[in-house]
């Protein structure tokens, strides 16, 4: 896979911005001292999730982020990307631990960049109403009012898409709800939510803003018809419903009238200029015409009502979780965007990028992420502006609806210790710790 592995890592321009990102559902636990977002809902229903696992206590963030941040600086990253938790923020304390970790970071020499949406909604609280965008900017408001004066990164949302095909059309994910496509609302709620989050931070004063969204090549089963209509329409899902609506101001064709509201003065909001462009990468799909029977793949089931189906990617290794380990598509993801949407799409941040794999020597994590580096400088001299790159995870966390049976991070963390979650860096870590300071 990594032909390369052994030559050192071709440098990166001056400034670019390395780093690590996570979650606060995934990470913090005290869960008992906030109030519940629809993950602690879902978690809670049996066989939502396969381990039968909840994010309660997770890493225990919430109480070991003195010691999170130590190994982020002993990484020697430039920026550590976080989450913050809307329904901790809602509760006694909740900005008060944020404004402390911030200053942490601060006090280390890590840039603090934070996710304002990472999937833990309020449980009160419902993306299929559109109030659930204008809550979204006041709280926004509140957050950027007490961080922004050490804050100058903001990620408003992360990965919608999943957000509303996993959560809202498949079930998979919390809140559970399986509307196939009636959940679009809830793409288009979000999506308005962004674009006023951006107006929210920018009225506070902040100056460099982005979205995380998540994307991978489509490549279609076969040159049949068939087939490629099936891959265009993914595409359509995964590449292009939520980047045009920010990027060119416009849905897909025929998905606007799909969607509720006054559509085009929303898109208006929606499409508030950004600072940067955030693209989580983890691997491509093979797509095909749909085949009349649920098919599975790495971890999700799609319906046999969709019209496509997911077929495997032959003759690649694959992670943990079943996906397969296809560096190049990092850069034909991205010199696909730039040649789609040219000087519109601005500069790229890859605000995720990772694997699962077992184990502290971890070996194929190296392998991984030293592949997409590579990857990633090929796109940089095929003439696309991108300016960081962030690593999923800093640690091992509660990977959502497979539990903690998939380990993503750079840390592993042992999650039976009696003494509470521990910590102890992996061969990936040092590695990653070591090409960081060759590029200094
Ligand atoms: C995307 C999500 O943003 C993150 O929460 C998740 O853990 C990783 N990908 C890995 O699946």
């Amino acid at each position: 896979m990594a032909t390369d592995a052994g030559e050192p890592i071709p440098r990166f321009p001056a400034g670019f911005l390395w780093g690590v990102s996570t979650s606060a559902h995934q990470i913090e636990g005290a869960a008992d001292e906030r109030e519940a977002s629809v993950w602690d809902v879902f978690t809670a229903e049996p066989g939502r999730v396969k381990d039968g696992s909840t994010a309660a206590v997770a890493c225990d963030h919430y109480h070991r982020h003195t010691e999170d941040v130590a190994l982020l600086a002993g990484l020697g990253v430039d920026a550590y990307r976080f989450s913050v938790s809307w329904p901790r923020v809602n509760s006694p304390g909740g900005l008060d631990f944020y404004d402390r970790l911030v200053d942490e970071l601060c006090a280390a020499g890590v840039r603090p960049v934070p996710t304002l949406f990472h999937w833990d909604l309020p449980a009160s609280l419902d993306w299929l109403e559109r109030d659930t965008a204008a809550r979204f900017a006041d709280h926004v408001g509140v957050v950027a009012e007490r961080l922004g004066d050490r804050v100058g990164k903001w990620i408003t949302l992360n990965e919608p898409a999943e957000h509303t095909l996993l959560g809202h059309a498949l079930g998979a994910h919390a809140p559970g709800r399986r509307l196939l496509f009636d959940a679009l609302p809830v793409a288009h709620h979000q999506l308005l939510a962004h674009g006023l989050a951006v107006r929210a931070l920018r009225a506070a004063g902040a100056r460099d803003i982005g979205i995380a969204n998540s994307h991978g090549p489509t490549w279609a089963a076969s040159a049949e018809p068939a087939d490629l209509e099936a891959a265009g329409f993914y595409d359509l899902l995964l590449n292009r419903l939520f980047a045009e609506p920010v990027i060119l101001g416009a849905y897909p064709e025929g998905i606007g009238d799909l969607m509720p509201g006054d559509v085009q003065a929303d898109l208006k909001v929606i499409a508030e200029p950004l600072d940067f462009y955030g693209v989580n990468y983890y691997a491509p799909t093979r797509v095909g015409a749909p085949q009349g029977t649920e098919t599975e793949f790495g971890g999700l089931t799609i319906p046999a009502e969709l019209p496509f189906s997911v077929r495997e990617i032959e003759g690649r290794p694959v992670t943990d979780f079943g996906w397969p380990v296809v560096p190049e598509g990092l850069t034909e993801l991205l010199t696909g965007f730039r040649d789609r949407y040219g000087d519109r799409l601005p500069p790229v941040v890859i605000t995720e990028n990772g694997c699962s794999y077992e184990g502290v020597d971890d070996q194929e994590r190296i392998a991984y992420l030293d592949a997409h580096v590579r990857a990633l400088h090929t796109a940089l001299e095929a003439g696309v502006d991108v300016r960081g790159y962030f690593v999923w995870s800093l640690m091992d966390n509660f990977e959502w609806a497979e539990g903690y049976a998939r380990r993503f991070g750079l840390v592993h963390v042992d999650f039976t210790d009696p003494a509470g979650p521990r910590r102890t860096p992996k061969a990936s870590y040092h590695w990653f710790r070591d090409v960081l300071r060759a590029q200094r």
